[in-house]
């Protein structure tokens, strides 16, 4: 939750990102409380995955500053944000289709027994771990655990990734970029509900989303980007769908505060 006291655990001041002549975003300022989740909304090339990426390390940013508890940090891939607790999941990426979910939860991390004094990977334990941090943490029960990713639906594609994440760092921020687009109903139902879960574990949240009924029903605020600027801040719950969609379309405007 958010409160007016508390510091924010994550700060992105001035973020620029040109691709050549183009100003992908623009001089952005962001702000993220722990356990706390945002929304970044905004019309498509708004900038709100360039800014994303920027926090996970996919772009290096032109000018700007990222802090982490108040300390600057350098984010320079995507290994650097994963050191640091940031991790980002897309629903189509990430995953070996080949791999059963115990295989993709601890993809470059796999858990070794020794026998005879040589390492051999101990499937049994990673089964019995991956299975009980997706009850545990994610909140999913894969009918069957030894699926290859292949056959799994978007959704538990998606609550895989994040008992990885969960899982490889301390996570502190997870960014999902467009978590429900391709989500049917009930699988839309589990994955806010999962975000849900997330926030009450602490970890705070970024979420890119076109979807305005998703944002209220999970977002404590909404950053509103255009033109690769943040042109509105909102907390969702002394705003609407209808005042963030005149900001998304700019019937509104407003001047940018720090
Ligand atoms: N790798 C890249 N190289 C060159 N231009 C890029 C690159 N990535 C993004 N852009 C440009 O930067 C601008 C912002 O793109 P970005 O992907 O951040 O938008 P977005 O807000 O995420 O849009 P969408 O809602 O469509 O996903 C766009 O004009 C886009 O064409
Ligand atoms: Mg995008």
């Amino acid at each position: 939750m958010v409160t007016g006291t508390a510091a924010p655990m994550l700060e992105m001041r001035g973020i620029t990102k040109y691709f050549g002549g183009l100003c992908a975003v623009s001089a952005v300022d962001l702000d993220l409380m722990p356990g706390e989740a945002l929304a970044i909304v905004g019309d498509n090339g708004a900038g709100k995955s360039t800014l994303i990426k920027v926090l996970t390390g996919v772009f290096e940013p032109d000018e700007g500053e990222i802090r982490l508890d108040g300390k600057p940090v350098s984010i320079a891939s995507r290994r650097d944000a994963r050191a640091l607790g940031i991790e980002a999941v897309y629903q189509n990426l990430g995953l070996v289709d080949t791999l059963d979910a115990p295989g993709n939860v601890f993809l470059g991390h796999e858990l070794k027994r020794p026998v005879l004094g040589i390492p051999f990977l101990d499937n049994r334990r990673m089964a019995r771990e991956a299975a009980r941090v997706l009850q545990e943490n994610v909140g999913i029960e894969l009918p069957n655990l030894r699926e290859p990713a292949l056959h799994l639906s978007g959704g538990q594609r998606q609550a895989v990734a994040i008992a990885r994440a969960i899982y490889s760092t301390d996570l502190r921020v997870l960014v999902m970029d467009e978590p429900t687009a391709a989500l049917g109903p009930e699988e839309t139902r589990n994955t806010l509900a999962l975000m849900q879960r997330l926030k009450a574990q602490g970890i705070a949240l970024i979420v890119i989303s076109h979807n305005l009924e998703h944002v209220f029903a999970v977002a404590d605020r909404v950053m509103v980007m255009r033109g690769g600027r943040r042109v509105g801040l909102r907390t969702t719950a002394n705003s609407t769908k209808q005042e963030v969609l005149g900001l998304i379309v700019a019937a509104l405007d407003e001047p940018v505060a720090a």
